[in-house]
């Protein structure tokens, strides 16, 4: 089994490049068997969840061509199937946007439903909601949606939750049905709009996509276009929240501020140095950090995906700090990995009470999501001593070259997958 190795204690020090936004290509991804034509995407991360679904679609009869390591030509014209296979989805949630996808372009889809995870039970019942709003027969049998409509017809609907997922997949769905569809409390995340970009640069007629109310009017068909995907904004969360745990000076570079407004507030109030550039933010920890209180909440608010980051960060600040993780229901499972290594937190609900100690010491830990893998590597490379991270395949879901990212920041870190490599490690750093 593949982990990650590491002796923490060096602050992370250099300049480091952030990767297209995962969570931007799964749906641009699923909405490129939108059109028959050439669709070139480039800027894609080369991380485990892009490469499945690049698989889902090259088994559903799509053309698939690695230009590159970050840049690929899809061409669906040979598309001879609506019925996602249920290895994809059994990987990755995220292939239920085939649903939007395949429902908007041939009026049939058959997707099996995702299970939950490690974070909550992750229902998809506002995106069916949104589906049947816009006239699709909706049911479930045997484990799969499955997904037929005479026509779709334009619909007014209001999310009743605010959910990233329900607001792409029925945008998706939305931009070939026959008229107006007002999408009301609709999710606002940069991913969000990148795919409402996306899609318009293939010919829908998209308005309104970073606001609540996203007005999509139905085009007769969409085409070919070329498209980048934008900057992840979470992996570069991850890397200043990596600076300020182990008090270093990090360049973050190729993002776009604006989107990290909400966790460059947070690392100024606990005492960090935060200064913007037009596409890079440096961050500069410091000695003393300070506590701070965190809520999370639907973009612009502080991401859901930072919490376990921000919260190991708080784990060593001076003072007590309060997590609410307002958006999932179990997104604090590797707060007991995190006492392993000293780490002194009180989860009660969705509420965890930080008192920051002075130091982590290392320890043998598991990573119980992607997100609080990460974190837990950062909290490593902040410890005393050596810290084994196991489970690293959910780390590398989401995060391209992480620890030959982190090694040119100087961590002393290495994925091993024995005990020999691991004790080689040792002898070479000392
Ligand atoms: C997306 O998940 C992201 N995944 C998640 O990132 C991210 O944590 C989440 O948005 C919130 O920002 C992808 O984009 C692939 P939601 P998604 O629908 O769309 C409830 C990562 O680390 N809900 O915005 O599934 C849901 O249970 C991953 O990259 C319903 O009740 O999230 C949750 O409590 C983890 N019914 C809340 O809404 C529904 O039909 C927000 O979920 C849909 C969602």
């Amino acid at each position: 089994m593949e982990q990650y190795i590491m002796k923490g204690g060096n602050p992370l020090v250099g300049e480091v490049n952030i990767s297209g936004a995962k969570n931007a290509a799964l749906g641009i991804l699923a909405a490129s068997v939108m059109t028959d034509e050439d669709v070139v995407i480039e800027n894609l991360p080369d991380v485990r969840d892009i490469n499945v679904m690049l698989e889902a679609i090259e088994e559903i009869g799509a053309r698939v061509d690695r230009i590159d390591r970050h840049t690929v030509r899809i061409n669906a014209s040979g598309i001879g199937e609506v019925s996602v296979d249920d290895e994809y989805i059994r990987r990755i949630r995220a292939s239920y946007y085939f649903i939007g996808a395949l429902l908007g372009k041939y009026k049939s889809a058959q997707v099996p439903l995702p299970g939950g995870c490690n974070i909550g039970s992750r229902p998809i019942d506002l995106h069916l909601k949104g589906f049947r709003a816009l006239g699709a027969d909706i049911t479930v049998e045997r484990g799969a949606v499955i997904a037929h409509a005479i026509d779709l017809v334009g619909a007014h609907l209001y999310m009743d939750k605010v959910s990233v997922g329900a607001t792409i997949n029925v945008m998706m769905a939305a931009t070939l049905a026959e008229g107006l569809t007002i999408i009301e409390n609709a999710a606002k995340e940069p991913h969000v709009v990148d795919v409402a970009n996306f899609l318009n640069s293939m010919g829908a007629n998209i308005k309104g996509a970073g606001t609540d109310v996203i007005r999509i009017r139905g085009v007769a068909r969409l085409h070919g276009t070329e498209y980048s995907i934008i900057p992840d904004q979470i992996e570069a969360g991850t890397f200043m929240c990596a600076a300020a745990i182990t008090r270093g000076d990090v360049m973050v570079r190729n993002v776009i501020p604006k989107h990290l407004e909400a966790i460059s507030a947070k690392l100024i109030e606990i005492g960090c140095e935060v200064i913007e550039f037009d596409d890079a933010v440096r961050v500069v920890g410091k000695p003393v950090q300070h506590h701070t209180n965190i809520n999370t909440l639907p973009y612009p608010g502080f991401p859901t995906d930072m919490q376990p980051q921000i919260t190991v960060t708080l784990a060593l600040a001076r003072g007590t700090s309060i997590v609410t993780e307002s958006i999932f229901e179990n997104r604090f499972k590797y707060v007991d990995e995190l006492a392993r290594m000293g780490g002194n937190i009180k989860v009660e609900g969705n509420v965890a009470v930080i008192d920051g100690v002075k130091n982590f010491s290392g320890a043998a830990v598991n990573a119980p999501d992607l997100r609080a893998g990460a974190a837990l590597v950062i909290a490593g490379l902040a410890a005393d001593g050596y810290t084994v991270v196991d489970e690293i395949g959910y780390i590398q879901r989401g995060y391209e070259c992480f620890e030959e990212k982190l090694r040119g920041l100087g961590a002393m870190i290495e994925k091993v997958d024995s005990e020999k490599e691991a004790m080689k490690f040792r002898l070479r750093v000392g």
